[in-house]
């Protein structure tokens, strides 16, 4: 029967069996997933395992310090971060297409860990053998690797991996949906700003922007980001979305009218939704004061965006991302 105590103590006789005493790594990219997969391989193996958070530069704001800080706190793991931005930015440079942007940021994700790996060993000595990942089954079933499902994203996690991949993969979440793997962290005693967090997709801030990746656009939708999630965190609706991507139309143009006249300026999508596990969604009926409050905010005190335009679009047929 289903528990979380039984699923714990069957991933981590599991893990115990697959790893041996070779060395994991894990990415950590600030979400849930990756918290609760790298939680469970560290109470398999302990010291084997060292993490690492690849600094790609699409994080949103804060993201990075509450990795460094609460994770380490709660797990006691090794974390290792990798400051990566410019080679990220450099890699997506003058791309727009979602597929291309998804498959270079699998890409250049797996190339950093190869070289984490290298000082890895030159450090401590023994192999790394495995790639940890906080693979859940929805993403498996949208990628094609579940029922045979048609791609519908190649989810860095999964169809975006290069073919000429050095490590084995763990990934103790493969059958989980996210409230299971929620109430599989909380058994495992991470903390509530973990466990309850919403999701975010791995390649981060660079699906979330139509149009080419730049590091002015990487800010200011940063901006618009930080500001939506404290007003809805303030108007405390965090528990009611799922999650709320904030994208910035890099490629789109609007007419406006701020200050002293004529603005040019680009748009801002909230995409509130609510959902259970994120193969379907619904649009958020979010309060209107909430919405005046984020549209309001984000125009004053995000320089170049004018507007700002609610997505009512359920998913199917919209997918949560726009990308
Ligand atoms: P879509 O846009 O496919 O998103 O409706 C479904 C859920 O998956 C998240 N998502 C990702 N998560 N790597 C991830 O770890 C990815 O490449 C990725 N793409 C989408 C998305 O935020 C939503 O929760």
């Amino acid at each position: 029967n289903w528990t979380t105590t039984n699923v714990v103590e069957e991933q981590v006789a599991a893990i115990r069996a697959q790893v041996g005493d070779k060395r994991a790594i894990c990415g950590l990219s600030g979400g849930v997933d990756s918290a609760v997969a790298a939680a469970l391989v560290q109470k398999a193996v302990g010291s084997q395992l060292t993490c690492v958070y690849v600094d790609h530069g699409l994080m949103r704001k804060g993201e990075t310090e509450q990795v460094e800080k609460d994770f380490v706190a709660a797990t006691g793991a090794k974390l290792k971060v990798v400051d990566a931005e410019k080679r990220f930015l450099d890699a997506l440079a003058g791309v727009s297409d979602p597929e291309e942007k998804r498959k270079i940021i699998g890409r250049e994700f797996i190339r950093v860990f190869e070289q984490a790996q290298l000082e890895i060993l030159q450090e401590e000595g023994p192999e790394v053998a495995f790639l940890v990942q906080g693979t859940l089954y929805p993403d498996v079933v949208e990628s094609g690797g579940g029922t045979g499902t048609a791609n519908i994203k190649s989810h860095h996690n999964v169809g975006g991996l290069p073919d000429d991949i050095e490590f084995q993969l763990v990934e103790p979440l493969r059958q989980l949906f996210k409230d299971e793997v929620r109430m599989v962290g909380q058994e495992l005693g991470l903390p509530e700003e973990i466990v309850q967090r919403q999701p975010f997709p791995g390649p981060g801030l660079g699906i979330r922007i139509v149009g080419d990746v730049t590091k002015d656009r990487l800010d200011l939708l940063r901006e618009a980001d930080a500001i939506a999630r404290e007003e809805l965190t303030a108007a405390g609706l965090d528990r009611d979305i799922w999650q709320c991507p904030v994208v910035l139309l890099a490629d789109v143009r609007s007419v406006g009218v701020q200050g002293d006249g004529r603005t040019y300026g680009h748009p801002i999508v909230l995409r509130p939704v609510s959902s259970e596990d994120a193969m379907t969604a619904d649009w958020s009926r979010l309060p209107y004061e909430t919405l005046a409050k984020i549209s309001t905010r984000i125009t004053n005190e995000v320089a170049d965006v004018n507007r700002v335009v609610l997505d009512v679009t359920s998913k199917p047929p919209g997918t949560i991302e726009w990308e």
